[in-house]
């Protein structure tokens, strides 16, 4: 006997959108401000070119554009938002919230809206925080947005640690709907968060308002960070496949985090995916934290590889350590 699927509520992903800084530093412009080459870092990276912000151009600015973007291309103008999650790191003061910011530029008045600290991680926990929402009744259409200045961050004399990230911004509109409860229905399927403070000294700011009382600079143990994240991302996407009762065969497009292209061939490798299934942007945009996933997405979206009804996973690690996995069908 057919039964028919009862109807559960799933945050479905309306629309996508992006944004990245006029300016664009190449591998060979980067050697004229620390002692590297383009060899070292595209062998040990994959990283070509990332885009640096001018001072014009801000995490709220980045925000706003890629914001604009999703809304358009979700068909839905500002007043339909009722809720907005950025998740940055580099906000554009201590406080109030860059979400806030973003919020009063796109002219919306109602609902709330707030920041996700969790560094490289941020929009995974920022979609979890939103998915959550909707689920719950709390929000209708929210608004989830990964925003990024690093370069403000970094430390410009370190050529460890300066020729890996750049800045950017990418958005989703997640609008709650009704649907059957399939695995063929679009929406958020699963999604994880981890984190373990112990390792907190692997990668962070060395200031902050409550200690330094400055911005302070990221400092990176490249090896440790690099070791913990191959086992802790295969493991937390292993983690969602199985809640899914999905195989890695069964993902039609895997948009991770965008780091290091050797840590994404090496959880590829483990997991056996197949390499033609991951977007990879970061030759192009560096690691922009947690702008990273929504701008490959959007980047992977427009120019026609991931279509309506794919299975999309998403994946990251970050600062804290930070990770988290997110299994969608689009
Ligand atoms: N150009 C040239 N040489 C560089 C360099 C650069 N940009 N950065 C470091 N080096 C040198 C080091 O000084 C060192 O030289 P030495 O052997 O003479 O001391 C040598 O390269 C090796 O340094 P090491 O840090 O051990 O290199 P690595 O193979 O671990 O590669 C990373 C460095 C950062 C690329 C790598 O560790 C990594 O990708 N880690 C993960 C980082 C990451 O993704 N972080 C974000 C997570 S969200």
């Amino acid at each position: 006997m057919n039964q028919t699927p009862t109807a559960v509520r799933r945050s479905v992903i309306a629309g996508c959108g992006s944004a990245l800084p006029q300016r664009v530093m190449t591998n060979a412009d980067m050697s004229k401000v620390v002692d590297t080459t383009d060899e070292w870092i595209v062998e040990r990276t994959g990283i070509h070119a990332r885009h640096i912000a001018n001072d014009s151009e801000t995490t709220r600015t980045l925000g706003v554009e890629a914001a604009r973007r999703a809304l358009d291309h979700a068909g839905l103008t500002p007043d339909a938002v009722d809720l907005i999650i950025l998740a940055t790191s580099t906000p554009d003061q201590t406080f109030p919230a860059t979400a806030t910011l973003v919020q009063a530029d796109l002219g919306i008045t109602r609902g709330a809206a707030f920041d996700v600290q969790a560094v490289c991680s941020g929009f995974v926990y920022a979609m979890s925080v939103a998915d959550a929402m909707i689920k719950s009744g709390q929000a209708e259409c929210v608004l989830v947005i990964g925003s990024e200045t690093f370069s403000r961050i970094l430390d410009w004399t370190d050529r460890g640690t300066c020729v890996l990230f750049g800045d950017g911004a990418g958005a989703m509109v997640l609008k709650a709907e009704t649907l059957p409860d399939s695995q063929e229905s679009p929406g958020i399927l699963v999604t994880r968060i981890r984190s373990d403070g112990r390792y907190h000294d692997k990668l962070y700011v060395d200031g902050g308002p409550s200690t330094t009382r400055t911005v302070g600079h990221l400092r990176m143990e490249g090896r440790e960070v690099f070791k913990h994240a191959v086992v802790n991302i295969a493991t937390i996407m292993d983690e969602a496949m199985k809640a899914a009762n999905v195989a890695p065969k069964d993902v039609d497009w895997f948009v991770p985090h965008q780091a290091n292209r050797r840590i994404l061939e090496g959880t590829a490798r483990k997991l056996g995916i197949r390499e033609d299934r991951i977007v990879m942007t970061l030759d192009r945009h560096g690691n922009t934290s947690a702008a990273s996933i929504p701008l490959a997405f959007d980047v992977a979206v427009r120019d026609g590889r991931i279509k309506r009804g794919d299975l999309v996973l998403f994946e990251a690690m970050g600062g804290g350590f930070t990770w988290g996995a997110i299994l969608a069908r689009f």
